[in-house]
Protein backbone atom coordinates (compact mmCIF):
# COMPACT_ATOMS: atom_id res chain seq x y z
CA UNK A 1 0.00 0.00 0.00
CA UNK A 2 1.11 3.73 -1.18
CA UNK A 3 2.32 5.77 2.06
CA UNK A 4 -0.42 8.70 2.74
CA UNK A 5 0.39 12.05 3.73
CA UNK A 6 -2.33 14.80 4.83
CA UNK A 7 -1.15 18.35 4.96
CA UNK A 8 -3.10 20.69 6.93
CA UNK A 9 -2.82 24.36 6.37
CA UNK A 10 -5.08 26.86 8.89
CA UNK A 11 -6.05 30.06 8.29
CA UNK A 12 -5.45 32.74 6.17
CA UNK A 13 -2.93 30.25 4.31
CA UNK A 14 -5.39 30.02 1.42
CA UNK A 15 -4.13 33.38 0.70
CA UNK A 16 -0.10 32.47 0.33
CA UNK A 17 1.55 34.08 -2.43
CA UNK A 18 -0.65 37.26 -2.09
CA UNK A 19 -0.43 37.83 1.69
CA UNK A 20 2.65 39.64 3.77
CA UNK A 21 5.05 38.14 0.53
CA UNK A 22 7.97 39.88 2.04
CA UNK A 23 7.21 36.96 4.89
CA UNK A 24 5.43 34.14 3.39
CA UNK A 25 7.13 34.38 -0.50
CA UNK A 26 5.29 34.87 -3.43
CA UNK A 27 4.47 31.36 -4.45
CA UNK A 28 0.91 30.42 -3.72
CA UNK A 29 0.08 26.45 -1.88
CA UNK A 30 -1.75 24.77 -4.43
CA UNK A 31 1.12 25.51 -7.34
CA UNK A 32 4.01 24.40 -4.64
CA UNK A 33 1.54 21.09 -3.74
CA UNK A 34 1.71 20.19 -7.33
CA UNK A 35 5.20 20.07 -7.25
CA UNK A 36 5.12 18.51 -4.41
CA UNK A 37 2.91 15.83 -6.36
CA UNK A 38 5.40 15.46 -8.62
CA UNK A 39 8.42 14.87 -6.28
CA UNK A 40 6.95 12.04 -4.71
CA UNK A 41 5.26 10.28 -7.31
CA UNK A 42 5.38 6.92 -4.98
CA UNK A 43 3.19 8.23 -2.48
CA UNK A 44 -0.27 9.72 -1.90
CA UNK A 45 -0.69 13.19 -0.70
CA UNK A 46 -3.70 15.17 0.19
CA UNK A 47 -4.61 18.64 1.20
CA UNK A 48 -7.04 20.68 3.08
CA UNK A 49 -6.91 24.34 4.13
CA UNK A 50 -9.34 25.85 6.59
CA UNK A 51 -9.70 29.13 8.08
CA UNK A 52 -11.76 27.11 11.09
CA UNK A 53 -10.48 25.68 13.80
CA UNK A 54 -13.46 23.08 14.17
CA UNK A 55 -12.66 21.86 10.59
CA UNK A 56 -9.20 21.60 11.34
CA UNK A 57 -9.87 19.20 14.30
CA UNK A 58 -12.60 17.14 12.41
CA UNK A 59 -9.75 16.93 9.82
CA UNK A 60 -7.51 15.65 12.40
CA UNK A 61 -9.69 13.01 13.75
CA UNK A 62 -10.95 11.77 10.69
CA UNK A 63 -7.79 11.26 8.64
CA UNK A 64 -7.30 7.95 7.97
CA UNK A 65 -3.52 8.13 6.55
CA UNK A 66 0.07 7.73 7.47
CA UNK A 67 0.70 10.84 8.83
CA UNK A 68 -0.36 14.56 8.77
CA UNK A 69 1.71 17.84 7.91
CA UNK A 70 0.28 20.44 10.20
CA UNK A 71 0.48 23.99 9.40
CA UNK A 72 -2.33 25.76 11.82
CA UNK A 73 -0.82 28.72 11.44
CA UNK A 74 -2.11 31.35 14.18
CA UNK A 75 -4.10 28.05 15.99
CA UNK A 76 -0.61 27.40 16.62
CA UNK A 77 -0.30 29.82 19.10
CA UNK A 78 -3.90 29.95 20.61
CA UNK A 79 -5.62 26.32 20.32
CA UNK A 80 -5.74 23.80 23.04
CA UNK A 81 -8.63 22.31 20.70
CA UNK A 82 -6.37 21.55 17.97
CA UNK A 83 -3.55 20.60 20.49
CA UNK A 84 -5.96 18.10 22.16
CA UNK A 85 -6.98 16.43 18.88
CA UNK A 86 -3.34 15.90 17.87
CA UNK A 87 -3.27 14.16 21.38
CA UNK A 88 -6.34 12.06 20.75
CA UNK A 89 -5.36 10.72 17.75
CA UNK A 90 -2.71 7.94 16.98
CA UNK A 91 -1.90 9.70 13.62
CA UNK A 92 1.61 11.18 13.63
CA UNK A 93 1.74 14.98 13.27
CA UNK A 94 4.77 17.19 11.98
CA UNK A 95 4.59 20.65 12.80
CA UNK A 96 5.43 23.29 10.09
CA UNK A 97 6.17 27.03 9.92
CA UNK A 98 6.89 29.17 6.40
CA UNK A 99 8.83 31.45 8.91
CA UNK A 100 11.07 31.16 11.60
CA UNK A 101 9.07 31.96 14.68
CA UNK A 102 11.97 31.92 16.77
CA UNK A 103 12.81 35.66 15.47
CA UNK A 104 9.43 37.12 15.27
CA UNK A 105 7.26 38.47 17.60
CA UNK A 106 7.02 36.92 21.40
CA UNK A 107 3.31 35.85 20.72
CA UNK A 108 4.45 33.72 18.12
CA UNK A 109 7.15 31.64 20.33
CA UNK A 110 4.39 30.08 22.11
CA UNK A 111 3.31 26.60 20.40
CA UNK A 112 0.25 24.85 22.13
CA UNK A 113 1.19 22.04 19.52
CA UNK A 114 5.39 21.47 19.64
CA UNK A 115 5.63 19.18 21.94
CA UNK A 116 1.95 16.77 21.06
CA UNK A 117 3.69 17.04 17.46
CA UNK A 118 6.85 15.14 16.04
CA UNK A 119 9.05 17.23 14.76
CA UNK A 120 8.90 21.15 13.43
CA UNK A 121 10.20 22.39 10.50
CA UNK A 122 9.92 26.21 10.95
CA UNK A 123 12.10 29.17 8.49
CA UNK A 124 12.76 27.05 5.82
CA UNK A 125 9.38 28.69 3.63
CA UNK A 126 7.56 25.98 1.37
CA UNK A 127 10.14 23.65 1.57
CA UNK A 128 9.79 23.13 5.18
CA UNK A 129 6.42 21.12 3.89
CA UNK A 130 8.92 18.89 1.60
CA UNK A 131 11.48 18.11 4.35
CA UNK A 132 8.41 17.22 6.31
CA UNK A 133 7.31 14.39 4.00
CA UNK A 134 10.77 13.40 3.65
CA UNK A 135 11.05 12.88 7.81
CA UNK A 136 8.03 10.88 7.85
CA UNK A 137 9.54 8.62 5.09
CA UNK A 138 12.72 8.17 6.61
CA UNK A 139 11.10 7.15 10.10
CA UNK A 140 7.86 5.27 8.96
C1 LIG B 1 2.85 30.67 10.22
C2 LIG B 1 3.31 31.53 11.41
C3 LIG B 1 2.13 31.95 12.27
O1 LIG B 1 2.57 32.71 13.38
C4 LIG B 1 1.19 32.78 11.45
O2 LIG B 1 0.05 33.12 12.22
C5 LIG B 1 0.81 32.17 10.16
C6 LIG B 1 1.79 31.39 9.41
C7 LIG B 1 4.01 30.30 9.29
O3 LIG B 1 3.81 29.43 8.45
O4 LIG B 1 5.09 30.91 9.35
O5 LIG B 1 -0.29 32.39 9.66
O6 LIG B 1 2.31 29.44 10.72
Amino acid sequence: MKMHFLIINGPNLNLLGKREVEIYGNQDFESYFSYLKESFSLIELSYFQSNHEGAIIDKIQDAQVNGIILNAAAYTHTSIAIRDAIAAVKTPVIEVHISDLSKRESFRQVSYLRDVCITCFMGYGLEGYKMAIEYFMEHN
